[in-house]
């Protein structure tokens, strides 16, 4: 089965468990973008109005990736206001008719709790529900 994990992240933490579950089931790795940069104060302000503008001219998955080639795709982003992040959203909207079956989630937050409303917001954009979900805290980095 080949498998894609891809990615979102603003302060790479959802980019460390995505590279380490890629790395453990031994599947291509790659990150979707908006193509800006939200690092900072700026930047988190920034991602504070996207999440409720949630206007996203431009998404692009990084390298030459086919999702057609793969049966499994794993999908990570983070948790912005207490929804799947803007990006996340974009990506699944844009993407779902050339996602394969087999969705999986990736979701990472710093809160531990109600991760299953986000995956429920993200199965409606999908249209369909996915095959798993796997929640990260992320506050203590581990
Ligand atoms: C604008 C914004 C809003 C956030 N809202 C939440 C939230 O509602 N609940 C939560 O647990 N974490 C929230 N976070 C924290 C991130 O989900 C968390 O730090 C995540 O691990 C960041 O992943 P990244 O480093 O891949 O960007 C928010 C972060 C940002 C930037």
């Amino acid at each position: 089965m080949k498998t894609l994990c891809l990615y979102y992240t603003r302060t790479n933490k959802t980019k460390e468990v995505m590279e380490n579950i890629a790395r453990i089931t031994g599947a291509d790795l790659a990150e979707y973008t908006d193509g800006k940069g939200r690092g900072g104060v700026f930047g988190y302000i920034g991602a504070c109005f996207v999440s409720v503008d949630r206007t996203i001219p431009k998404l692009t998955i990084k390298g030459d990736i086919d999702l057609k080639a793969y049966d499994r795709v794993i999908i990570g982003m983070p948790v912005w206001v207490e929804g799947p992040c803007a990006i996340g959203r974009a990506f699944i909207k844009k993407y779902r008719d050339k996602l394969p079956n087999d969705v999986y989630y990736v979701v990472a937050q710093m809160g531990g709790k109600d991760y299953m409303s986000k995956i429920k917001a993200m199965d409606s954009l999908l249209g369909r529900q996915s095959s798993g979900q796997f929640p990260v805290r992320t506050k203590d980095n581990d």
